[in-house]
């Protein structure tokens, strides 16, 4: 089953595709030349959508999710229509309308905001589609299933690189904090997850925390500002930044580079994306956190194919985690994927896995970087 919208809406998405790839300096294998002018869909199978939040809070979105969903999704026999509301809630509803008009017999919701990514599986659900939570757990929501990573662990991971890159520093060593969005109910988790590690340490006083900022839609440059604001207004002192993913972690090392403190100051971050790699093999960066993407896209494939044939038995099967929604006080049946602490020793691992290909990161005056971290 395919209609005329849904055509028209993967002959659209074609176009953005080309235009991203032109802005993009980010690809991961499965994201290049082999699309086609109808992006991602194949017209075969049943139909599934997918709305993406955004592309500008982080590279994985265009770069990791958008590609890696693809494939999976044709590899289990459904037909992907997969959108980008570009951090717009209006756009965002506007493509969930026509999806459901359109019949899709599933819908993936990598929402903006929990009131959004709610209402959209409100709808949804009302006219019997299915919905699948991806990546962000809207609070609140309807949704049966959420597929994501152990968002607590990320947290933690990034506390622990924190505290392993000051083990040696005196006592009193001063932090800022620049986290996600607080509508993102991950950017608590991650918050949360740091705390268990960096609370004992400010308690201790090994860490002084100077503050802790949450940026508003994820915003890199208002983290770039707001953290420079934080930092001057600290007599311009900071010994470690905790960043919450790799565009803020780079937002605050453009700062640390104009008052030469950059590779003086830890800074931690997440996605393992191209930019975030290049800056650990610069020494700018101390640690990213990975998160294998495809092994997410392709859980929520499974889960796709098994809903769109009505199969919630082997739905369950797949979705053996539980998170937990306080706002809905409910739980979701879950599939949490373990991420990864990466430092420069393994660089070569997102590298010999195949989401950022070696050319990518081996630029430049970073070629002997790379030979030292065994990457060719
Ligand atoms: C995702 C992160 C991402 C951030 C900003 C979070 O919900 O889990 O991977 O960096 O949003 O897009």
């Amino acid at each position: 089953m395919r209609s005329k919208r849904l055509a028209l809406l993967a002959a659209g998405l074609g176009l953005t595709l080309a235009v991203s790839a032109c802005g993009a300096n980010q690809e991961s294998p499965q994201s290049n030349d082999d699309q086609g002018t109808g992006g991602n869909s194949s017209g075969e199978g049943i139909p599934v959508g997918v709305i993406l939040p955004e592309t500008a809070t982080s590279a994985r979105w265009e770069g990791f999710d958008k590609p890696y969903l693809e494939a999976a999704l044709k590899a289990e026999g459904l037909d992907p229509h997969i959108e980008n509301a570009q951090g717009d809630v209006q756009k965002f509803a506007t493509l969930a309308d026509g999806m459901i008009n359109d019949g899709v017999k599933v819908l993936i919701i990598a929402s903006i905001n929990s009131e959004l990514g709610g209402t959209v599986a409100q709808k949804a659900n009302a006219q019997g589609i299915p919905t699948i939570d991806y990546d962000r757990l809207n609070l609140g929501g309807s949704s049966d299933y959420y597929v994501s990573f152990d968002n607590v662990k990320v947290g933690e991971l990034q506390g622990q690189g924190m505290a392993d890159a000051l083990k040696d520093a005196p006592d009193g060593a001063q932090i800022i904090e620049i986290e996600g969005a607080p509508t993102d109910n991950n950017a608590t988790l991650f918050y949360n997850g740091q705390q268990k590690v960096l609370k004992p340490l400010y308690d201790s006083g090994k860490f002084k925390l100077v503050r802790s900022q949450p940026i508003d839609n994820w915003d890199n440059q208002v983290g770039g500002t707001t953290f420079e604001q934080i930092f001057t207004s600290n007599g311009s002192k900071v010994d470690g930044v905790v960043a919450a993913n790799d565009g803020l972690a780079g937002a605050v090392i453009t700062v640390l580079k104009k008052y030469k403190l950059n590779g003086k100051v830890p800074v931690t971050g997440q996605d393992a994306t191209a930019d975030g790699l290049k800056a650990i093999l610069a020494g700018d960066q101390y640690m990213t956190v990975f998160k294998p993407i495809k092994e997410e896209a392709e859980a929520t494939a499974k889960l796709a194919a098994a809903l769109a044939k009505g199969d919630k038995a082997a739905a369950d099967k797949i979705a053996t985690d539980e998170s937990d929604d306080p706002t809905g006080k409910r739980k979701v049946k879950s599939v949490l994927l373990e991420p990864f602490l990466i430092t420069k020793a393994d660089v070569k691992r997102v590298i010999d896995e195949g989401y950022v290909k070696a050319e990518e990161v081996c630029t430049g005056d970073l070629q002997a970087a790379c030979t030292e971290a065994g990457i060719s």
